[in-house]
């Protein structure tokens, strides 16, 4: 069993990331790291899914949106101090290679992709869920029957159900980005910071004029009685509320995958893990007092609760214009998941833990193609028919565990290679990194019991492949006969 936990040198990492940093331009300082971060954070969560965490909170998700920050300032703190020792774009996945052992990273690897491919797939749908809204907004019509998860019917005006097929709009949405992805078009710095300055302006626009518009009669009461089941109001709904608004606040790790990237990464990735998380935690909590202020909050389980509330107040004008924002956000968000997705599986692939498809690129076009596609046709196909509520949680258990783990892998660093140079040292590591692992569990606690059932259904799967493919292909537990032209481990194997 020792050797479950082989582990990956620092050195040799460092060294593989050097090989392979060839033709990657070091261009990003840290108004650009902080703008990624933003573009990656804002998105979904707070533009849909601040509507269904609120129906467990009534207004007082101002509080879990709170607790969730604090959770993620202290992952925070631990994920910038690794991605400043081991500037490297596998992110959690790296890290728990080389402080924990192969068998840990694969379990991160395969919990990321609830993070970024499921991710991808929630966002899709809050999406498609403002572009119908804009639609209506331009009398443009669109069939039911193709607007949302067969398991999701909409409940019309009059109470009646509408059953639909298929969200095609979700699926649509992913299908043009992914090939937008292989053909090479990334997303580039520039274009970022135009998407980020839109949507950091909608919403600042939404708290600016909302706040005109706030009767505080809609806040009382601010934290409703808890009805006797856990999680449906009082504290407890709090805590499950703050399960599923931390999918809000994921995206920050994000910067960390463009480690390579930064110009002084050993400076700028505290600063850009950090300072995106910051500047979205405050408008996080403006917007959702805002929300809960202006509009009674039973009436925002809808897919557009920013522009529903707004709608509500006499400024209707803003409501198309917070529509655009959030199409607009989104789009740059699964971009960004998409990427990170192919990113991981890359370095995955090159581990020998996948399959080597994984890891090809195109001859012409210079990307990971096939992945791309592969990927691309699962998370269309998820967003055209899962329903929102169902694969958000999931996002938010997955994400939590890896937070979780890379609070604890912190510590073990410590212990195991106290010697070697940390740029940015968590401050009061002892303190920070256990209170990390214990907010973060206790907002997956917080969450329903069927998102436990499938997450645990998820890592059995992920145990299967480990066992019956990638321990007997991984690139340091059998090191390849040379001549490589890929980049050489020269394994030297720690346990
Ligand atoms: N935080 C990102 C969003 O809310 C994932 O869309």
């Amino acid at each position: 069993m020792a050797d479950l936990w082989v582990k990956k040198s620092i050195e040799q990492l460092r060294t593989e990331a050097a090989e392979s940093e060839h033709g990657l331009r070091k261009a990003l300082g840290p108004i650009a790291l902080i703008s990624l971060g933003i573009g990656a954070i804002v998105g979904a969560g707070i533009f849909v899914l601040s509507g269904v965490a609120v129906q467990y909170t009534g207004p007082a998700l101002v509080l879990s949106v709170l607790l969730s920050g604090v959770g993620c300032a202290f992952a925070g703190l631990c994920y910038a101090e690794f991605a400043s020792t081991i500037p490297i774009a596998g992110s959690a996945y790296t890290y728990s290679y080389a402080a924990i052992g192969e068998f840990l990273a694969w379990i991160i690897g395969w919990d990321l992709i609830l993070e970024y491919a499921v991710g991808a797939t929630t966002v899709s749908i809050g999406w498609s869920g403002y572009m119908l809204s804009f639609l209506r907004t331009l009398h443009i019509p669109f069939p039911a029957e193709l607007a949302r998860s067969p398991w999701d019917p909409a409940r019309m005006e009059d109470g009646t159900l509408v059953h639909s097929y298929f969200n095609l709009p979700a699926f649509l949405v992913v299908a043009v980005i992914a090939v937008l992805l292989i053909l090479g078009i990334r997303e580039s710095a520039k274009f970022n910071n135009i998407i980020v300055l839109v949507k950091v302006g909608v919403i600042i626009m939404f708290i600016a004029v909302g706040v005109l518009y706030v009767i505080r009669a809609n806040w009382v009461p601010f934290l409703p009685a808890n009805r006797g089941t856990f999680g449906d109001f009082g504290w407890s709904g709090v805590l499950r509320g703050s399960g599923i608004i931390f999918f809000a606040y994921i995206g920050f790790d994000a910067v960390s995958t463009a480690a390579q990237e930064a110009r002084n990464p050993e400076r700028d990735m505290p600063i850009g893990i950090l300072g995106s998380l910051a500047i979205s935690t405050v408008l996080y909590v403006a917007v959702v007092l805002v929300l809960t202020g202006i509009t009674p909050f039973r009436r925002l389980n809808v897919p557009d609760p920013l522009a529903v509330a707004i709608d509500s107040t006499p400024a209707h004008w803003l409501a198309p214009i917070v529509k655009l924002g959030a199409i607009l956000g989104t789009t740059a968000v699964i971009l960004v998941m998409l990427l990170g997705q192919t990113r991981i599986f890359y370095t995955m692939a090159f581990d020998g833990l996948l399959p080597k498809g994984f890891s090809s690129i195109h001859p012409r076009f210079r990307t990971p193609y096939k992945s791309t596609a592969l990927v691309g046709f699962f998370v269309a196909l998820g967003g055209g028919l899962i329903p929102l509520r169902i694969v958000g949680e999931l996002v938010s258990i997955g994400t939590l565990l890896a937070f979780t783990i890379v609070c604890g892998s912190v510590m073990v660093m410590r212990k195991k290679r106290p010697e070697i140079r940390r740029p940015f040292r968590t401050p009061m590591v002892w303190v920070v990194a256990p209170l990390g692992m214990i907010v973060c569990l206790a907002q997956m606690f917080g969450l329903p019991s069927d998102t436990w059932i499938r997450l645990f259904g998820w890592m059995a799967i992920g145990l299967i492949i480990y066992f019956s493919y990638s321990r007997h292909h991984s690139v340091l537990r059998n090191p390849p006969k040379p001549p490589r032209s890929a980049p050489t481990p020269t394994a030297r194997i720690e346990s």
